[in-house]
């Protein structure tokens, strides 16, 4: 008897510390995203074909690949940005919460407001610090406790503590680092429940990236993020779920195809697609 328990003991302890690591287990996602057989056109472009996956609530699923794969395009499909680009055509279907994103009742603008987007390039209004974080509330008319609510958004971006002191000054005479910290401050002070971001630490210097990658770790808890990085290091190191997308080339066309979904150790360590263990071994060519 105690040698069976040994074996199991044995045999179940390396399964368990996979499936923590393999963050969520299957029984614990909740879907916030199923995106069915979506494809987005520029014209006669075809920029992404076939994109079929589900994002999870409160974990981080970054997009990696190759410059012109799509993922922009792709992230811009989640909140209706792409409604904006002229001459972009959505084609498929994104579920959101099981309701159709891009149903005839639906309204963009609510849309925007529940999933929002960071920027490559952080993009500060010329304005204060507590303007800019306060602007989403004003114009969406939360003015109550409005202090409170610049306060919470600033401590959730960490950024409080470094501008406390200096909110009338303008978001301009931050730091690259500080900056995009605060167009994180500014995207959650509405409480959406979905933020974007799309390669927003790629215009920073190092240090200035740790702090995003740690300060997304933290935001995860309250809300379900989606980015983009073409930085593979980074997706290892934030994401819980990776999704590899690649340029499929056929008949002088390249499309943007998504090659696999997964756990993102499992994209790293063992993937299933060829294309994606070329990629992640810096074999891509
Ligand atoms: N506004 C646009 N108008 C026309 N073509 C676009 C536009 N945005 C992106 N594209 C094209 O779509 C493809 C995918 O681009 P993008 O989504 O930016 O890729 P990634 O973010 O992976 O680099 C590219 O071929 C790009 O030139
Ligand atoms: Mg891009």
């Amino acid at each position: 008897m105690g040698n069976r328990s040994d074996t199991i003991s044995i045999d179940v302890a390396p399964v368990e510390i996979a499936q923590r690591r393999h963050a969520p287990l299957p029984e614990n996602r909740e879907v916030v995203f199923d995106v069915q057989d979506l494809g987005v056109r520029y014209g006669a472009t075809t920029a992404v074909s076939g994109v079929d996956f589900d994002i999870y609530r409160n974990m981080i699923t970054a997009v990696i690949g190759p410059s012109g794969c799509g993922k922009s395009t792709f992230i811009r499909c989640l909140n209706r940005m792409n409604d904006l680009v002229p001459g972009a055509q959505v084609d498929g279907k994104i579920l959101y919460h099981g309701e159709d994103l891009y149903g005839s009742g639906v309204d963009p603008v609510e849309v925007r407001r529940r999933i929002g987007m960071v920027f490559q390039r952080p993009n500060p209004f010329p304005k204060s610090i507590y303007d800019n974080v306060a602007w989403g509330p004003r114009v969406l008319g939360m003015r109550k406790d409005l202090d409170e609510r610049v306060e919470r958004a600033l401590r959730g971006a960490a950024l409080w503590e470094e501008v406390k002191d200096r909110l009338k000054r303008s978001a301009l005479s931050l730091s690259g680092g500080q900056q995009q910290r605060l167009c994180i401050a500014r995207a959650i002070a509405i409480e959406p429940e979905v933020l974007l971001l799309d390669e927003p630490a790629s215009a920073l210097d190092p240090i200035a990236t740790t702090s995003i990658e740690e300060l997304m770790h933290g935001l995860k808890r309250d809300f379900t993020l989606v980015i983009v990085t073409h930085n593979m290091q980074q997706a290892a190191r934030v994401a819980d779920m990776t999704a590899f997308f690649s340029l499929e080339v056929g008949e002088g066309r390249r499309t943007g195809v998504l090659v696999e979904y997964d756990a993102t150790e499992k994209i790293f360590t063992n993937p299933s697609d060829q294309r994606t263990e070329d990629y992640v071994t810096g074999r891509f060519g």
